[in-house]
Order: C-alpha cells, then structure tokens, then sequence
C-alpha cells in the first residue's frame, strides 16, 4: 500500500557542516530536506567569537547551491575567554541562536572546551539574563568514570548543579543517549529541552562492536545498551515538547574513520528523514513525527515552525547511496541495517 505523509518542513537542532570542500559536499545533503540547522561551532579553530559567526555564516551560504533555501541557526563555542559583552551583542543582532559548551577532551575538536565550569559562571549568569540557550555535550571527561556511564554522571555531578547554581538558564541537553538522561530532560520544566539523533534510535552498542569493530557505528557519545536505546525511541516519539530532532550528522572521511584511532560521528544527513519515519512507523507514532522533527524544536527556541512543507510517501524500498563523494574523500553515510519504505518528495 502507498500512502503519504506532509509534515512541516523539518529543522535540524544539532549538525556539524565543516568548512571547505567537506562544507561544500554535505551541506546539500541537509539542505534538500531540512529548513533550518543549529550549526555546531567545532571547527578547527573554533567558532569562539560574533564576528568568527558571521564569517561562518557567510562561508555556509556562499556554499549553498543555487535554488536551495537554507538557513544556518549559529552558534558560538564557549571557552574559559569568552567575552560575554561580545557573546551578548551576538545574540542581540539575532546572529547567534545558541552557545555551545563542550567539557574539555569530551569529543571531537574540544580541546579549547571548558575544563572548570566555575570559570564560565559569569557568561552562563549572562546567558540566563538575555535568554540565550547553552547547548551542553553532556559527558564527564575524567578517566576514572567509565564510557558507558558518563552522561549520567555528567547529569548528576555537573548538569543539575549547574543549572540549579544559574536559574533561569536555558539548556538542551544535546544528543542524549541514555534512560537517566531522557527522564532528566523530562523532569526540567520548560527552561530545559534534549536533542536525539537519528542513530541512536537506531542502533545500541552492539552495532558497533558484534561481530567485528564497525567504526561507522561509532560516535560520541557512545551508542549504549539496549534498554537505553527504548528509552530514547520511547521519548522521540513520545510528543513530549522537550524532545526533538538533532541528528549530530558528522561526516568524517572513511581514512579517518577507518584507522586505528578512528573519528567518532555518524553521517547522517542524506537518509535522516527516511530512518525516522520507519523508526516512528515502528513505533505506531507517525502521528508525532511532526512534533519532533518540526514543531518542538522551534518552540524551544522561540522561532515559527517552518511554513512550507515536506511530503513522505511509503511505497518501494528507497535506495540512498552507500557514501558521498567529498574533494577531502568519501563519506560513509549512515547504514540503518533495515529497509527504508519512506521516500521524501
Ligand atoms: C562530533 C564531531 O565529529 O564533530 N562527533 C560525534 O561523534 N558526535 C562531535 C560531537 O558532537 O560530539
Ligand atoms: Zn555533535
């Protein structure tokens, strides 16, 4: 049976788009489906000040396809420096819709991340006055906290007493991966919200380590144990406003996947919309793909949901391509191990 589906068009609230020729290459792939993105600050040297935004932005539009409609949602990458009178005039000319905080060492390009969050309190007191939300990358770093566990030691030891210390501050928990942190985001109120990927309503950790190591499964944070996996199928396709789409696509080139020390990130621009809607079909909750791919991450953010719309129509498998070629190299895109009967028109 064929039948179709028209939501508005979708946002992405977490993307990594690079710079140069991988910019060039990947920005498309978002681009064709998605109406707007939260575009991570992570490049190498980071996004730190206003005018290294605007010179971001500038990079991303100019990359744009002609005939494509994008809009890049900016935001800064919050160092121990960070000038709040240079962050707030950012915020105040609408260039920047976010700050980042990454604990130093937690992932890839956080070298320049935040090692004391006391050292940061000013800027986060700041952020609360003027409404400008912190997206967190919510991972303890130390090397006594194992892997696996780190997201939910982050959310008791530095999460919660951060944002009780800053009232008012305004959080998204970024890419959560984890039961504790899907029943933190719940309990927040209207001041905190969470992103889930695409992946990690796919794949547990399993994926990536069965049956041969499988660097394309591998991402941080780290994909975890069934039970957490349900966990976060169950608050994707709940409807609850606190929970919506950030894919945390993050293309990487297959050498620097597949190396001994390979990359972490998944790709998954190119196929997102269609791993959705089978995973929210599967959940009997295609009724709720709208809220989570495009209406509640604008509420969160105080922005319009997207006006025109996108269309998904079951039928045929659909067939993506394996990877996308890239002047830096190809990039493997996201393999979701299942048949994708969802075709977006
Ligand atoms: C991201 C990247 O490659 O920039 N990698 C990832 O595994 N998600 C960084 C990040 O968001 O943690
Ligand atoms: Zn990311």
């Amino acid at each position: 049976m064929t039948y179709s589906l028209t939501l508005r068009r979708p946002d992405d609230w977490h993307l990594h788009l690079r710079d140069g020729a991988m910019l060039r290459a990947v920005l498309p792939e978002t681009a064709r489906h998605f109406g707007r993105a939260i575009i991570m600050p992570n490049l190498v040297p980071p996004v730190v000040r206003g005018s290294d935004a605007a010179a971001y932005r500038d990079r991303i539009l100019a990359a744009l396809p002609d005939g494509m409609s994008f809009e890049p949602l900016m935001t800064l990458y919050l160092t121990e420096d960070t000038d709040p009178d240079d962050m707030a005039a950012a915020h105040a000319s609408g260039l920047i819709k976010a700050v980042k905080l990454y604990p130093a060492g937690a992932t890839t390009n956080s070298a320049s991340g935040v090692r004391n969050i006391d050292s940061v309190r000013p800027v986060l007191e700041r952020m609360a006055e003027i409404g400008l939300p912190l997206c967190v990358h919510g991972e303890v770093t130390t090397a006594d906290v194992d892997i696996f566990d780190r997201e939910a030691v982050f959310i008791d030891t530095v999460l919660d007493p951060m944002r009780k210390s800053v009232p008012g501050l305004r959080v998204v928990m970024e890419h959560i991966t984890t039961r504790q942190g899907a029943e933190y985001a719940r309990s927040g109120g209207a001041d905190l919200g969470a992103t889930i990927t695409t992946h990690h309503l796919v794949i547990n950790r399993n994926h990536i380590l069965v049956g041969g190591i499988k660097p394309h499964y591998y991402c941080l944070p780290v994909a975890k144990r069934e039970e957490h996996r349900l966990a976060l199928r169950a608050a994707a396709t709940s409807g609850e406003a606190c929970f919506f789409l950030g894919t945390d696509s993050a293309p990487h080139t297959d050498p620097n996947k597949e190396m001994a020390c390979g990359c972490a990130g998944c790709f998954t621009a190119t196929n997102t919309m269609s791993v959705l809607a089978q995973v929210f079909e599967q959940e009997d909750a295609l009724n709720r793909l709208e809220a989570f791919c495009s209406l509640n991450g604008p509420a969160f953010y105080g922005l319009p949901a997207n006006t025109d719309t996108i269309t998904l129509t079951r039928g045929e498998p659909v067939h993506y391509p394996a990877k996308i070629d890239t002047d830096d190299g190809p990039v493997t895109v996201f393999d979701p191990q299942m048949d994708l009967l969802w075709r977006v028109d």
